[in-house]
């Protein structure tokens, strides 16, 4: 067992977590047709991002809330994928890995996924009533 407390080891990390996802049926459409990411551009922004969290670095600077934002407006997030999501995580996690910043990477997790469906789900209630109000459809 090791703990989530060097870039390697968070790289290994997110591999592993990824090779989950990439599996799952509800996860795995998400990324591959509807965002279309190529992994050899994703996977170093979200080993990026979790350097950020866990160890402090600055190497990613995007907004990563506007990538979500646009994907749940094409097809909207469910609970199931929200469950699923931190499932995997979890799993991914509890496997391999233990000690404070494994720990701190669970519940980064847990608040974040929280956080971000909250705010998703207020944004497409506002967005819902703006189009009644006036009328638009799509
Ligand atoms: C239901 C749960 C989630 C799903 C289905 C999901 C799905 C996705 C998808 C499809 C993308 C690619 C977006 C694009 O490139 O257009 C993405 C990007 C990303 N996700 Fe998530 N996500 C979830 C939750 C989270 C959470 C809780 C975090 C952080 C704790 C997170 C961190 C990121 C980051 C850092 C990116 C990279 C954004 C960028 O391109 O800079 N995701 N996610």
């Amino acid at each position: 067992m090791q703990d989530l407390d060097s870039p390697a080891a968070i790289d290994g990390f997110i591999d592993r977590f990824y090779e989950r996802v990439l599996a799952d049926p509800l996860l795995a459409p998400l990324f591959l047709e509807v965002a279309r990411v190529r992994l050899t551009e994703h996977l170093p922004r979200i080993k990026a991002y979790w350097r950020k969290m866990l160890l402090g670095d600055d190497s990613y600077r995007r907004h990563m809330m506007a990538k979500h934002r646009a994907i749940d407006s094409r097809r909207p997030f469910t609970a199931e994928q929200y469950a699923r999501w931190l499932l995997l995580f979890e799993q991914s996690l509890s496997a391999d890995y233990r000690g404070p910043g494994a720990e701190r990477a669970r519940q980064l997790a847990r608040r974040i996924a929280l956080n971000m469906r909250r705010n998703l789900e207020s944004t497409r209630v506002k967005t819902q009533n703006i189009n009644e109000k006036y009328a638009v459809t799509n």
